[in-house]
Parts: structure tokens; sequence; C-alpha cells
């Protein structure tokens, strides 16, 4: 059985759905929203990017320098101090690529 130890209840919420799991105040929120098998973006993991922003719906975090405006926090540079509540927001849409050409023949010159 696979427990983690001193563990709090995190709550992640990503297109409406909830998703509640065990976490660990020795990982990192992003750390810990990915031991969840859930999809998640980040890209540096050092807090510089942004790419990991989540919502701090309710709890703590810690450190809260992470705090962002809006109650956004960076994933990857916040730790769990209780139980907490997350959002991750919506993926971008993928562009959609234009639709092809019909073949025009080329001028000679
Ligand atoms: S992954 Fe870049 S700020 Fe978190």
């Amino acid at each position: 059985m696979n427990t983690v130890a001193n563990a709090f209840t995190l709550t992640v919420t990503i297109d409406g759905v909830a998703h509640v799991g065990a976490a660990s105040p020795e990982r990192t929120l992003l750390e810990n929203i990915e031991a969840l098998r859930l999809p998640i973006r980040s890209a540096c993991r050092r807090g510089r990017c942004g790419a990991c922003r989540v919502t701090l719906l309710e709890g703590r975090l810690h450190p809260e320098l992470q705090l962002l405006r809006d109650g956004q926090v960076l994933s990857c540079s916040s730790r769990l101090d209780g139980d907490a509540h997350v959002e991750v927001p919506r993926r971008p849409v993928p562009a959609v690529a234009p639709p092809a050409c019909a073949a025009q023949p080329v001028p000679s010159s």
C-alpha cells in the first residue's frame, strides 16, 4: 500500500471535476498534483516561468510568499501547510492548423 507520511488532503479541481488525494508536505504542490497523476503544466520548475500557476481556493500553502494576484500560486514553489483545495486552469485550446491550400501550378518563367 502506498501511503504518504503526515499526509494532508489535497483537492484538485480540473474542468469542474474535483479530484481528492493524499499529499505530502515534503513535496511541492506541483509534485503532489503530479503524484495524483493529474495533468498540470510546468516548465522551469523553479518559480520563473509561471506555467504551473494554480488558484488556491481553500487552505494555506507555505511559503505564502508565492501567493500571486487573484489567489494564484506557483505550484512548483509552494508547499502545503495543511489541507488545501486548488484549481488547475484549463489548458489552452491547441491552435488549429490552417486548412491546406489547394495545389497551385507554379508559373514557369
Ligand atoms: S514551472 Fe515555471 S514557475 Fe513553476
